[in-house]
């Protein structure tokens, strides 16, 4: 069995194959699972995202539609956290809409108990529709996507487990909401957490907003955690030695001589604050947080400024090195200081409500 950190390390990326790697992983050795996995939708035909999936499920010689071989592939994966979290030991894993109930099942099937499906609102993204004669079309804009939570059986009734390995409960003071203008006590946290939208400024939401949408009832009043979406200079923060490559690695990126060249190229970058508030609430303090698909290593930055260890492991050997250089950027802020200048504090989720709509 590989040892998942040495002594007196933090964190670590592993370049490699997650199925190959994770039946080398020691027994009950990870506090929490916080990952990002392939959706299985063939985002703009990444082979990681379909492809590669449905060979690994299909090799085993079953017949299996596209979508069977997506929840094949997740109870493989699944089942091996089952083995590798601590009794009680969380899972948090993303999914896109129109995949969760094959993630969800795929989970379920491993093994690991359903606890409950998180929402993050984003508002981001077009609408992947044709535009039809007499105003039809084909699909509605992405708004949200589903983020499962789901725990490894306990061993002992839920206190004992707690006392007994640290797992099992979720970090809800910590991540509950600083209390409002007029309220007295702090929000019990939610399963929703919003981003603004791209084009939203300081004192003002632009239209479609998820914020504006839903507080527009509550005069303003936050009730939610809201998360800036990841901007570019928190996509390649720490990268700034790494060749400039063209962004998304799109199949078209490669021959588009106007695609802009950036240090962190990866297509799906989770913002910095809404990974950190998944860790911190579902890891204990100082625990190990292991993401098995960790691509650009948000969640280990997220780890590593909750003041967790971590380790990641990831497929694409170039993912890997923006991975353990974004880590290392924001390991140097680990301990809730803030060096250097303003643009460049690490981000956190915040209680910023709806600003006033353009
Ligand atoms: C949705 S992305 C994760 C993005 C990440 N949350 C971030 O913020 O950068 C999924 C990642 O899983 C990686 N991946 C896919 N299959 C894998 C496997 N079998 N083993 C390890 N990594 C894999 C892909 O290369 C991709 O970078």
């Amino acid at each position: 069995m590989t040892p998942l950190l040495d002594d007196g390390q933090r964190w670590r990326v592993i370049a490699g194959d997650t199925l190959q790697l994770l039946p080398d992983l020691p027994d009950a050795s990870v506090d929490a699972v916080v990952c990002d996995p392939p959706y299985g939708i063939d985002f703009h035909n990444q082979e990681w995202d379909g492809k590669t999936i449905r060979r690994t499920a299909r090799s085993r010689g079953e017949r299996l539609s596209n979508g069977q071989a997506f929840e094949y592939w997740t109870t493989s994966w699944a089942t091996e956290f089952g083995r590798v979290l601590k009794p009680g030991g969380h899972l948090l894993a993303f999914g896109a809409p129109r995949m969760a109930h094959r993630l969800i099942s795929g989970v379920e099937d491993s093994g690991l108990e359903i606890r409950d499906v998180l929402m993050w609102l984003h508002g981001q993204g077009m609408p992947k529709s044709r535009r039809l004669p007499d105003g039809q079309g084909t699909a509605l804009k992405p708004f949200y996507e589903p983020i499962l939570l789901a725990r490894r059986a306990l061993e002992a009734p839920v206190a004992d487990n707690v006392a007994r390995h640290g797992t099992g409960a979720m970090n809800t003071e910590a991540c509950s909401l600083d209390p409002g203008p007029g309220e007295s006590r702090r929000r019990w946290p939610a399963h929703v957490v919003m981003s603004h939208s791209p084009g939203c400024r300081p004192r003002r939401c632009a239209p479609g907003c998820p914020a504006a949408v839903l507080e527009a009832q509550h005069a303003g009043a936050s009730r939610f955690l809201y998360c800036a979406k990841a901007s570019r200079r928190e996509r390649d923060a720490g990268c700034e030695h790494l060749p400039a490559r063209p962004t998304g690695l799109f199949p078209t990126a490669a021959r588009d001589a106007s695609a802009p060249a950036v240090r962190n190229p990866h297509p799906t970058v989770k913002p910095i604050a809404l990974m950190r508030w998944l860790v911190a609430l579902v890891c204990p303090p100082g625990g190990l947080v292991l993401d098995p698909f960790c691509g650009s290593g948000t969640t280990g930055a997220a780890a590593v400024l909750e003041g967790r260890r971590f380790v990641g492991i990831e497929l694409d050997p170039h993912h890997a090195d923006v991975a353990r250089a974004r880590i290392t950027h924001w390991s140097r802020h680990a301990g809730g200081e803030d060096t250097g200048g303003p643009e460049d504090r690490p981000p956190r989720p915040t209680r910023a409500g709806r600003r006033r709509s353009a």
